[in-house]
């Protein structure tokens, strides 16, 4: 099925599909938008695949990057009211857009179900537990059609087989990554690869 004759039930967000569609090209570059979409078609098809509500996951898709275009000083402030993890203002933006945009989401949207707020909230470093529509989204976006770097091949096939093993392959390469690129890893990041690398 096509994620545009998905029809939204007004139960897990306040707008239509394609309402929401309009409302989050308005928060991102046209390039960043084309990805969102390209994540919203991956999710999908996982979604028909492992049996996930396609709503939730269309949703979850659509909404995953809303936070990472806002300003970094906005994104401060909400990770202090609303008394996140103080730890996360030693890192930045690709860590933070998952957290913060849950807060948005929640409030622009009126976006409650938990399942959607942890597939927004950890799509940037994972978690050690992560239900379906968290796994989908986490590797949707991780293959989705638009992405093209060496590995992907081998994490599109594997998520055909096994969304766990693409888990662990997409973790282990981020964090090889930045580690050779010297930075700060979010500890969470190391708790993912302890749960889903090393533990598989
Ligand atoms: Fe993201
Ligand atoms: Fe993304």
């Amino acid at each position: 099925m096509k994620s545009e004759n998905i029809t939204y039930s007004q139960q897990y967000i306040n707008c239509s599909r394609k309402e929401l569609l309009e409302a989050v090209s308005q928060v991102m570059s046209p390039k960043r938008f084309i990805h969102v979409k390209g994540v919203e078609q991956a999710a999908l098809e996982l979604a028909e695949q492992y049996g996930a509500d396609r709503e939730k996951v269309s949703i979850a898709a659509l909404l995953h990057d809303y936070a990472k275009e806002q300003l970094d000083e906005e994104m401060r402030d909400i990770i202090i009211s609303e008394n996140m993890d103080l730890e996360l203002l030693q890192y930045g933006n690709n860590i933070w857009h998952g957290p913060v945009g849950a807060i948005l989401i929640r409030n622009r949207f009126e976006v409650t179900d938990t399942e959607i707020l942890d597939a927004v909230r950890h799509h940037t470093v994972g978690a050690p537990h992560m239900g379906l529509i968290e796994q989908i989204i986490y590797i949707a976006d991780y293959i989705e059609p638009n992405r093209d770097f060496k590995g992907i091949t081998e994490a599109r096939t594997l998520a055909k087989s096994s969304l766990k093993e693409a888990i662990a392959f997409a973790t282990l390469k981020t964090l090889k990554y930045l580690l050779e690129k010297n930075v700060k890893i979010y500890p969470r990041a190391i708790e993912t690869y302890n749960a889903w690398v090393v533990q598989k």
